[in-house]
């Protein structure tokens, strides 16, 4: 497909649409949506068009539209539309014609600028310039600038703009029509309310208009309509004169933490106390205070800097990192990351465990605050994982396959997409037997404690979740007579290609995990921290969990490499099932090509996958496998992978790093790149993709920068592609600020915090580092 997209002013921080087609639109909309991890917003144009998506979310408003359907983020009231008729003529890129076109997102800043000069049908040619911010200082704010000059002609300009609540989420209406209000013939309010859940959002906007630096007052009329409320206003402008626009809006919710004990009214009052406030300082002076805060909250603290052949490598690290920033939710522990971010309706904002395995690890190196609040939220979710757990006959934590609200529990739809051979929908088993997720949490928790240290977080949060999850686990076992051995039967594992299978290495390796790691940290706390092993061992009897756990734990069934090959089996039939050829598939250009040839069931026949499963195993339990068992699973299963799933390219990007292929390891994390960035403009419609995101930052430090916790320690081995001269960026350890730069002689790596020693393997060696140390690379291996 041809691409729009132009990333060649990469060393700005720019990516940019060169040309418009609005049979294309969804991409962009959803790669330069702007953001503060409260509100998502798509970025959809001011004028309409047919195939477009506005959405506008709000991280944690979950609603359920129906008692049969699942909770989802509901979509909120538009208010960017502005809409022009000029001398008449609705203004749109679909009719006369245009040039100079651009549309950028500057991700140093996060502001969106479009600018071109459109020649109506009539000939009238007007320069238009749109700027766009979602404020990361004022999380409430949405500001616009519209900079309008008549270039040839006279032209009489009717302006609509208002906020509409007439947005639905594919259909569904989750809202009810409530108030409306015009106060001071300026500023006006909407107010709808979830259908459900019951949560009140406040929309408040107002529009400035100018001349120069003048403002003047157009004349104007409002309307309140069903769901909507809009004004319109006339200017006339003389051939060669400007004028501009200023549109600031602001979003409340009932649900915000920063609005709770207020009265409905009170919240009327206080979003419009803050527009008028946010509305005197202007766009500018709102874009600036918004770009200051990515400077110095985002920028200044986790800067990554690739010296690389191609300038698009440190740009897309870059890209990562804006997306990463504007889907997580700082302000809130009662909500995670949706696995498209708050970009689309895709997966309805629900939390997976792409949250903990491919997004979390950013966090943990780079900012252990926010990690620790991300895993606050799972904490916040153990209710309706242990009503998960009992509604399925077992005791613990089974852990939401899909999770929102925080007491939502089970939130996965049952039916998926339609069947080629049946033409029925297809049941999604996920919600019901991907299980490990529990495992996952309690790895991330594990993961966060052994790099920060943490105590306070793990007498609070992390001992219970590690606990409850391996409690889980001892009433999911299965006792086998014929092996005498535990097994775990029917799940489905990380690759979704595979259901109902029995003894899925990755599931079984990480309960057994689990139950250990719950064993020794029981162990530990028992003699080491009284108080807080009585206060768990009332809620969830530790004592007869702890009798269980050593009953069961050594006789569960763990899968082993096969003596000839060395090939481990995913789970207990793949290895017998069909073989076929499958280097259609794998050149595949769009995801999920096999789907055309073949249905679900098919596919659950055939040694193929749809993403990383056992190469996940050997990527976090990485300490536990020999290198000549990985490379023997990578040579078996890479060409069985088909990377169906956008989390799949990243672990194997970094593992071949890992076994030293440099160039496949690179051409890997390019691909990752392309799934958002890439030349396929519809790759990104129902949103960007959260998991895939965070795998960009794994590739560069878990991959090239060879960065990793294993087995509670630091290890550093880093290995730079063909491409790159240099790679630097800074983690963190234990309190300790690293800064590690990487060329093809040396690593380099300098504790900034300087505070405490600070102890990694390299080359098979234990270093201390308390200042700097640099160290020779040998670039061979
Ligand atoms: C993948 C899952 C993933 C989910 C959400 C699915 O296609 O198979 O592993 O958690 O998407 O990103």
């Amino acid at each position: 497909m041809k691409t729009l997209m132009d990333y060649t002013r990469a060393e700005d921080w720019v990516i940019a649409e060169k040309a418009f087609n609005s049979e294309l639109l969804d991409k962009v909309e959803a790669i330069m949506s702007l953001g503060n991890g409260y509100m998502g917003l798509r970025s959809a144009t001011e004028e309409r068009y047919l195939k477009e998506t506005r959405n506008l979310f709000v991280a944690g408003t979950f609603n359920k539209f129906h008692e049969d359907e699942v909770t989802e983020l509901p979509n909120g009231a538009d208010l960017i539309s502005i809409e022009f008729f000029i001398n008449g003529e609705y203004f749109t890129l679909d009719k006369g014609s245009y040039r100079d076109y651009r549309r950028e997102l500057n991700i140093r800043t996060g502001e969106l600028h479009r600018c071109f000069i459109w020649i109506s049908p009539k000939g009238d040619e007007i320069d238009f310039h749109f700027y766009r911010i979602v404020s990361l200082k004022d999380i409430h704010v949405i500001a616009q600038r519209v900079e309008v000059k008549a270039i040839n002609k006279d032209l009489d300009i009717k302006i609509l703009s208002g906020i509409d609540g007439r947005m639905t989420n594919s259909g569904s209406q989750h809202f009810t029509d409530g108030e409306k209000r015009f106060y001071h013939k300026k500023y006006m309010q909407f107010i709808q309310s979830t259908t459900e859940s019951n949560i009140d959002f406040v929309h408040t906007s107002t529009l400035s208009f100018f001349k120069g630096n003048m403002s003047f007052e157009p004349e104007s009329s409002t309307i309140m309509d069903r769901r909507r409320i809009y004004s319109s206003f006339k200017v006339s402008l003389k051939a060669g004169e400007g004028m501009t626009i200023e549109k600031v809006s602001n979003v409340h919710t009932s649900r915000d933490l920063d609005n709770q004990g207020l009265s409905l009214e009170e919240l009327q009052d206080k979003a419009l106390k803050e527009l008028k406030s946010a509305e005197a300082k202007g766009y500018i002076s709102l874009a600036h205070e918004s770009a200051k805060a990515w400077e110095e909250t985002v920028w200044n603290s986790c800067d990554i800097s690739i010296s690389s052949a191609e300038a698009f490598d440190q740009l897309a690290i870059r890209f990562a990192q804006y997306h990463l920033r504007i889907m997580t939710p700082y302000h809130d522990n009662r909500m995670s990351i949706g696995a498209k971010g708050i970009s689309g309706e895709g997966y309805k904002g629900h939390s997976f465990w792409d949250t903990e395995i491919f997004i979390l690890p950013y966090y943990i190196f780079t900012n252990p605050k926010e990690a620790r609040r991300l895993l606050e939220y799972r904490y916040l979710t153990l209710p309706g994982a242990r009503r998960k757990a009992r509604e399925n006959n077992y005791r613990g934590a089974m852990f939401p396959w899909e999770s929102a609200w925080l007491e939502d529990g089970e939130v996965t739809p049952v039916w998926g997409s339609a069947d080629i051979v049946t033409g029925m929908r297809t049941k999604i088993w996920s919600g019901f037997i991907e299980q490990h997720i529990s495992a996952d949490i309690a790895f991330a928790v594990w993961q966060y404690y052994m790099a920060t240290g943490d105590q306070e977080f793990m007498d609070t949060y992390g001992y219970e979740i590690i606990f409850d999850t391996a409690i889980f686990w001892t009433s999911r076992l299965e006792y086998s007579e014929e092996d005498k051995l535990y097994h775990i039967n029917d799940v489905v594992g990380p690759d979704e290609y595979k259901e109902h299978v029995d003894d899925n290495a990755f599931t079984n390796y990480m309960a057994y995990w689990n139950i250990e790691k719950a064993m020794e940290y029981c162990d530990h706390i028992k003699a080491n921290s009284k108080e807080v092993y009585h206060r768990l061992d009332k809620v969830l009897d530790l004592r007869g969990a702890y009798r269980e756990w050593l009953d069961k734990k050594d006789k569960i069934y763990l899968p082993r490499a096969r003596e000839e090959d060395g090939v481990m089996p995913q789970d207990k039939t793949y290895l017998t099932l069909e073989d076929i050829d499958l280097s259609k598939y794998k050149k595949q250009e769009q995801v999920g090509l096999m789907f055309l040839d073949y249905n679900l069931e098919q596919v659950n026949k055939l040694q193929v996958s749809k993403q990383a499963d056992i190469m996940m195993l050997f990527f976090l339990l990485e300490g536990r496998f020999s290198m000549d068992i990985k490379k023997a699973n990578w040579n078996y299963y890479e060409p069985r992978t088909l990377h169906d799933s956008s989390l799949s390219l990243s672990t194997h990007c970094v593992l071949a790093s890992d076994m030293g292929d440099r160039a496949l390891a690179y051409n890997l994390y390019k691909r990752a790149c392309r799934i958002d960035l890439g030349e396929n403009m519809h790759s990104s419609k129902d949103g960007i993709h959260a998991a895939s995101i965070g795998g960009m930052w794994q590739c560069i430090v878990y991959g090239f920068g060879g960065v990793r916790m294993v087995d509670g320690h630091l290890r550093i081995e880093p290995r730079l592609p063909e491409a790159w001269r240099e790679l630097s960026f800074t983690i963190e350890w234990r309190g300790q600020a690293l800064r590690l730069t990487i060329d093809k002689q040396k690593l380099i790596i300098e504790n900034l915090t300087g505070k405490e020693e600070v102890t990694f393997l390299h080359g098979g060696r234990t270093y201390r580092l308390l200042h700097k140390l640099e160290l020779a690379m040998n670039d061979k291996k």
